[in-house]
């Protein structure tokens, strides 16, 4: 589509969903039990499933955990839409382009550290959905356990509509606004913002500029949530008001709509005769949400030592054992480094969990940047127990600073952190854009022991 009265659509396209995007009303809270309408009286009141729905809408529950569950697990919403989820035809295989799912039992599990580059520039008229490109993961999609690594490189808004039954999408974006519409309603999210798409929900993706690209974490595992606070207190780390949910909109189309589903690892499509995002009301507290990672209110020392890095945790998905995540979502957001006697970079370090790492902007204050280096867009995976840490030049400059404040407010860097190892796609293993001789940057650390004698 590259004819110049569709590229100026496009633009035209782009304009008016920037313009919707900068004027979005939402809702504030995580976890909350949300409520809207985008038409009054269509909400019920006191039911959930009356004997005829508002509006002449249809009553709809969507269950993002088993009805049993714990209530403070518990996730579900309902939906009052114009036509039941259940009118739609019969769903048949279609491409899984680049998107592959867990197991992920391709290529012999690597212990070495690597790095990769951005993804090149994708094909023309390359959706977000087409320009998903998975890296690897863990677990195992049918076991509901485990997470993927995908990035994503678009330059075309969606004109089909998406959804995963196999996990929730994290989204970080790193170049290009998003206006993401679901069946909830619209968010909007920008470089240095996360979108979360709960399992099942659909959506669209718009995009507000000419590209868009960043990374994915489908987490197959249990929701995200907010980490407990312990001794921090009632406050801190990721505010739950500072997420934002939608408030209802519907797409009132009738005609042909392409809806995708993931299911078990495999894309499947559908041609609707209407769009599925058609809900005017909905409650619940199985919703999308969107975060400013720039609102994470930052912990650190204020005497000594660098804290273990859990403490810049976003969201975390837990397991049947408590304090082991089966993926962490962690930001290295802009703040004050004062520790005294320190060493102020991250340390040096082996773990069981397993690291990947991205940068939104900036650079990483473990690593030098630049080209070849820790890029915005690229980015590091550490496995189970490989040894990682500054580099050297790194550890040159930070043993020997002064030790005054410094603010470090240069970079946006997230890791997603699981407790099993990643096992990568060929794609990935093979990718011209992973980078060769990342363990250069460890080579030349000198000897510097004396032993007294
Ligand atoms: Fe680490």
């Amino acid at each position: 589509m590259s004819d110049g009265a569709t590229a100026r659509g496009s633009a035209t396209e782009r304009e008016e969903a920037r313009k919707i995007a900068e004027g979005l009303e939402h809702l504030s809270g995580f976890g909350n039990e949300h409520g809207s309408e985008a038409v009054p009286g269509a909400l019920p009141v006191g039911r959930n499933s009356p004997q005829r729905a508002p509006l002449g809408l249809y009553a709809e529950q969507l269950s993002g955990s088993a009805f049993t569950e714990p209530r403070a697990e518990n996730r579900r919403s309902w939906l009052y839409r114009i036509r039941p989820s259940a009118a739609h035809p019969a769903f048949t295989r279609t491409g899984n382009g680049a998107l592959r799912s867990a197991p992920f039992a391709q290529t012999v599990p690597d212990p070495n550290r690597l790095r990769w580059n951005p993804l090149p520039d994708p094909a023309e008229g390359t959706d977000f959905l087409a320009g998903l490109w998975t890296l690897g993961g863990n677990g195992d999609v049918t076991q509901r356990s485990g997470m993927a690594v995908h990035l994503y490189h678009a330059n075309a808004s969606m004109r089909r509509v998406f959804s995963d039954a196999d996990g929730e999408l994290l989204i970080v974006p790193e170049r290009g606004g998003l206006l993401l519409r679901t069946e909830f309603g619209l968010l909007h999210v920008e470089p240095g913002h996360i979108a979360l798409i709960p399992r099942g929900v659909r959506f669209r993706v718009d995009l507000l500029d000419e590209t868009a690209r960043g990374y994915v974490c489908e987490n197959y595992g249990a929701p995200f949530r907010l980490p407990d606070l312990g001794p921090i207190g009632a406050n801190g780390l990721a505010n739950a008001r500072d997420f934002r949910a939608p408030v209802a909109a519907y797409e009132d189309v009738e005609g042909p709509v392409e809806v995708v589903n993931k299911f078990c690892g495999n894309l499947w499509a559908a041609t609707y005769d209407h769009s599925p995002l058609d809900v005017v009301a909905w409650h619940g507290n199985h919703v999308p949400y969107a975060y400013d990672l720039r609102r994470f209110n930052v912990m650190g020392t204020i005497s000594y030592d660098h804290p273990d890095p859990s403490i810049f945790t976003v969201l975390t998905s837990p397991s049947d054992t408590p304090g082991l995540a089966g993926v962490d979502f962690v930001v290295f957001a802009p703040r004050w480094l004062v520790g005294e006697d320190t060493f102020r970079p991250p340390y040096f370090h082996r773990n069981v969990m397993s690291e990947y790492m991205g940068l939104i902007e900036g650079a990483y204050d473990a690593k030098t940047a630049g080209e070849g280096g820790f890029v915005p867009g690229g980015g590091s995976l550490h496995n189970m127990m490989s040894a990682h840490g500054p580099d050297r030049e790194t550890f040159d400059r930070a043993s020997a600073a002064e030790l005054r404040p410094q603010k470090i407010d240069d970079g946006l860097a997230f890791m997603f952190e699981t407790r099993w190892p990643v096992s990568l796609t060929p794609q990935a293993a093979r990718a011209d854009h992973l980078q060769q001789g990342y363990d250069d940057v460890w080579q030349g650390l000198e000897r510097h022991f004396r032993p007294l004698h």
